[in-house]
């Protein structure tokens, strides 16, 4: 019977407990580091694609998916305090609902971090394409920069990041915590002067028609822009490194995202209100689908007849605005900025992909080769370069929209799946030592349930057939290898955090005090 399949947590906990780190986080330095994961192509690039869903009314798509995340972040953060090992959400489900349900939750974390790693890397491309047009008018063939979908053949640059992001990886470098914050001050600051500039010259005639598409565009948005808030996930997996984690953690999840979302939304109100955002509409007056063909030719078009596209045609929304209000120098500042600290978003992703199938190739689900280490780098090297592979591809052939939609939807079954876990487990054992309690857990799980079901149906139909075929293939793969293999099933009962030969744990960076 899978669902008897059940990791003892007991087993995790003395585990989890043996690395005892010190407790030495406060409440800022959560809210620096939830700030630092966040922050990235969600706000730089998907601004443009949440306009063409929803026009002016992306304002409330922030607002919603912003909501959505807080709760679910609440949830997340007891089952991180309580299972502080690698893989968590994984690991969690295993412990709590089972194997099968485990191994579709790290299956669906794939879409989270390899497909998000992905979906960073073209929207670096963007910007630092943008760049070198811009500022050094170094003109590359659209050919070579975008991919099939996007009116190219395949997007060099996008691979190339990815490809520079596995070598660092392989040869273990972590993101220290210096090179965190300052990057969190680039990107504060570029978007505080994005505002500084757009704000003021906003025209109030922009915002209307508020909402062209309805409800149904705001929610559609909404589910893309959830991008924008992932990440979250790294200021509850600080749990055990914080200091009285039940006043600083809701602190730090909360303060983190409030202070995105207060960004995102003076952000999103100055590209609206400066440049306008109304949707590109195609012939039977339906808005073009974002990344797609038609739009991409509907932009080439309007520049052809008119000289002039829209904000929702560019790959680099916040200096495509800047230039456009005449500030084309600090444009490329921000393209810059965004160039500069993009690559640390694709770092943290694929830093926890490769985690968590190490910790998968360890229970005997996936291959034993892909959690072997290197002699030298003593890094899950096997598995970082496949998937580095696999990101590249991503990377090369698929819109950054596209991306970002398929990693929220395994993200948002991923979340569902803890907020169920969490609750679960406070009825099954709830003597259990709670480090951190979600805040009225018998509304607020239910709630994040609710919310991640429904973005994850404003999804699109094709977004949500691909999240459909690949949990088949993940059933396939189970049922194949998985269940066979297994060593829970096997009847081994192992924890691996503690293998002397295992890599650093996916912590983020987190400042030395
Ligand atoms: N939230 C991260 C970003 O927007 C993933 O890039």
């Amino acid at each position: 019977m899978i669902f008897g399949r059940i990791k003892p947590l007991d087993a995790i906990l003395a585990t989890a407990e043996k690395k005892s780190l010190t407790r030495s986080l406060g409440a800022f330095q959560l809210t620096m580091l939830g700030i630092g994961a966040v922050i990235g192509t969600g706000i730089f690039v998907l601004t443009a694609e949440a306009a063409q869903k929803a026009g002016p009314g992306m304002m409330l798509s922030f607002i919603i998916a912003g909501f959505v995340c807080a709760v679910a972040a609440l949830c997340y953060a007891e089952m991180a305090a309580m299972v502080p090992v690698s893989g968590s959400a994984y690991t969690y489900s295993y412990a709590v609902m089972g194997e099968l349900i485990a191994w579709m939750v790290g299956w669906a974390l794939i879409l989270e971090y390899a497909v998000a790693a992905g979906a960073v890397s073209v929207g670096w491309s963007g910007y630092v394409v943008g760049l070198l047009e811009n500022a050094f008018s170094i003109d590359i063939p659209d050919l070579l920069v975008r991919g099939p979908y996007d009116g190219g053949i395949v997007n060099l640059p996008a691979m190339a990041i990815a490809g520079l992001v596995t070598w660092l990886l392989v040869i273990g470098t972590k993101e220290s915590a210096a090179v965190n914050a300052v990057l969190v001050a680039i990107k504060v600051a570029a978007l505080t002067l994005f505002i500084i500039l757009a704000v003021p010259v906003m025209k109030m005639e922009n915002f209307t028609p508020f909402s062209p598409l309805g409800f149904a565009g705001v929610s559609a948005a909404a589910a893309s822009i959830f991008f924008a808030y992932v990440g979250f996930d790294a200021v509850s997996t600080a749990a055990e490194e914080t200091k009285n984690p039940q006043r600083n953690m809701p602190i730090g999840l909360i303060g983190s995202l409030a202070i995105c979302t207060i960004f995102y939304i003076l952000v999103a109100a100055g590209v609206i209100g400066s440049v306008g955002a109304q949707p590109m509409l195609g012939p039977d007056g339906a808005a073009l689908p974002p990344g797609s063909t038609q739009l991409a030719q509907a932009c080439a078009n309007s520049i052809a007849s008119t000289g002039h596209d829209a904000v929702v045609c560019s790959k680099e929304a916040l200096a495509w605005t800047l230039r456009e209000i005449g500030w084309p120098q600090i444009g490329n500042l921000i393209g810059l900025a965004a160039g500069l600290a993009l690559p640390s978003v694709i770092l943290m992703m694929m830093f926890g992909q490769t985690r968590i199938f190490f910790v998968m190739s360890r229970d005997g689900l996936l291959p034993a080769v892909f959690s072997k280490i290197h002699p030298k780098f003593h890094t899950p090297h096997v598995i970082t370069i496949l998937t580095g592979i696999f990101v590249a591809m991503f990377a090369a052939f698929f819109p950054v929209g596209k991306l970002a939609d398929i990693s929220n939807s395994g993200t948002l079954f991923a979340f569902a799946a803890v907020s169920i876990a969490v609750l679960v487990l406070r009825r099954t054992d709830p003597s259990r030592k709670r480090p951190f309690r979600t805040p009225a857990i018998m509304i607020t799980a239910p709630i994040a349930v609710a919310g991640c079901i429904y973005l994850f149906f404003s999804l699109g139909t094709e977004t949500k057939l691909m999240f459909v075929g690949w949990a088949a293939i993940g059933l396939v793969v189970y049922f194949l290898y998985g269940y066979r293999k297994s060593h829970v099933g096997l009847g081994h009962v192992e924890v691996h955090e503690t293998d002397t030969d295992a890599p650093p744990q996916p912590v983020p960076p987190v400042p030395d005090l």
